[in-house]
């Protein structure tokens, strides 16, 4: 009913809106006033943690990519080389594990049949395991030596929206956990980090105020039948989430790409106003910027229309994009948190004005509890 869904027209823009919440609850009590770390289901001591010497992410579609988000973050803060895997393919290459190695699985649902069997399997070779979950007692942190939980609160909608941004809140916790645990060297940035992490709720709000934006540009480009994202860096998989929620909602053929790879194929499929949305790194990082910012000329240049995801205060990409998306300024690391928000709404709408089931799109389900 109507009030279930809070006055929204679907749960999945409920849950959209729900994101400051999801992401405030999920930091809630877990950083002390000394602005140390604490995670108190975390099953696994600090000797135990200072031994892990390999950290393997694994999940499935939408979770998969903040695991891919939370492989940067890792390795920045702690060290420890990271690996981001699907979690269907994990147990079929034979890798190497064994009880140095922390397997760390994300799952919303706590139920997926790909993830549980990876993590059974981990643990077979004597791996740790443990799960990032949004769901309290589900069979995947039953199974696992420790857990962190997100509390996003049930999510309804077949589409992740509100346990994406909280997977990407409790794998940054567990990597600034870790670094802690092992004596940072990044002591300060880690602070920095606490205390912009505790702004995102805001940054993410400021980001729904625009949704009048997205809607319109959600018109613009319904009669499209094809649309490209394009990311670098933690941008990357933001652009691949993007273009999953379009397939997923929309059922428009859609591709997220790293944007350094364009010339290595993708850009042959740029043709006359073909939609391509760019999540632009901040002006921090000029390197990545620059090399964007030719990106979006290139494929302007094929006729591309684009849309730049940009850090508000930098008109670098203006003369270049057809619609500029305005994001609050937040460090790299973060900026996933705000730049996915704008495509989630942006599919949600779509799919809408083509007439969807948003909440239950076709051949989908919310838990997939086969192999
Ligand atoms: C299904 C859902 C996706 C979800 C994936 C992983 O395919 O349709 O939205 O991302 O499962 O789900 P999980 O519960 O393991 O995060």
């Amino acid at each position: 009913s109507a009030a279930e869904k809070g006055g929204y027209d679907w749960f999945m823009l409920k849950e959209i809106h729900e994101q400051p919440q999801a992401i405030a609850d999920t930091l809630l009590g877990r950083i002390g006033t000394d602005g140390r770390l604490q995670l108190d289901e975390m099953r696994l001591s600090d000797g135990e943690l200072r031994e892990v010497d390999k950290i393997i992410v694994i999940a499935c579609g939408t979770s998969y990519y903040a695991g891919m988000v939370a492989k940067y973050a890792i390795e920045h803060w702690t060290r420890i080389p990271c690996e981001v895997e699907l979690a269907s393919e994990f147990r079929y290459r034979d890798p190497i594990l064994d009880h140095t190695t922390l397997v760390v699985s994300i799952s919303q649902s706590g139920e997926t049949m790909d993830t549980l069997m990876a993590i059974r399997y981990a643990r077979e070779q004597r791996a740790r395991v443990l799960s990032i979950c949004n769901t309290n007692g589900s069979t995947i942190p039953r199974e696992s030596d420790a857990v962190i939980y997100t509390h996003a609160g049930p999510e309804i909608a077949v589409a992740s929206t509100k346990g994406f941004l909280s997977q990407v809140v409790a794998c940054y916790l567990l990597a600034l956990y870790f670094a802690q645990v092992k004596g940072a060297k990044y002591g300060d940035e880690i602070q920095l980090i606490l205390d912009e992490l505790g702004r995102t709720p805001q940054a993410v709000q400021q980001v729904l105020d625009n949704a009048d934006q997205i809607r319109k540009l959600a018109d613009r480009l319904s009669s499209n039948r094809s649309i490209m994202f394009l990311g670098r860096h933690v941008g990357y998989p933001v652009a691949l989430e993007g273009a999953l929620k379009l397939k997923e909602l929309a059922y428009v053929h859609a591709e997220g790409f790293a944007a350094g790879e364009l010339k290595h194929g993708p850009i042959a499929v740029i043709e006359d106003g073909v939609p391509v949305f760019v999540v632009v790194p901040p002006r921090a990082r000029d390197q990545l910027q620059e090399k964007i910012v030719s990106n979006i000329q290139e494929v302007r240049a094929r006729g591309a229309r684009t849309i730049a995801l940009v850090e508000e205060g930098d008109d670098t990409v203006v003369p270049y994009s057809d619609e500029v998306i305005r994001l609050p300024r937040v460090p790299t690391l973060l900026q996933p948190l705000v730049a996915t928000v704008p495509l989630q709404l942006f599919a949600c709408e779509l799919a809408t004005q083509l007439g969807h089931d948003v909440d239950q799109p076709r051949n989908l389900a919310k838990s997939v509890t086969v192999e």
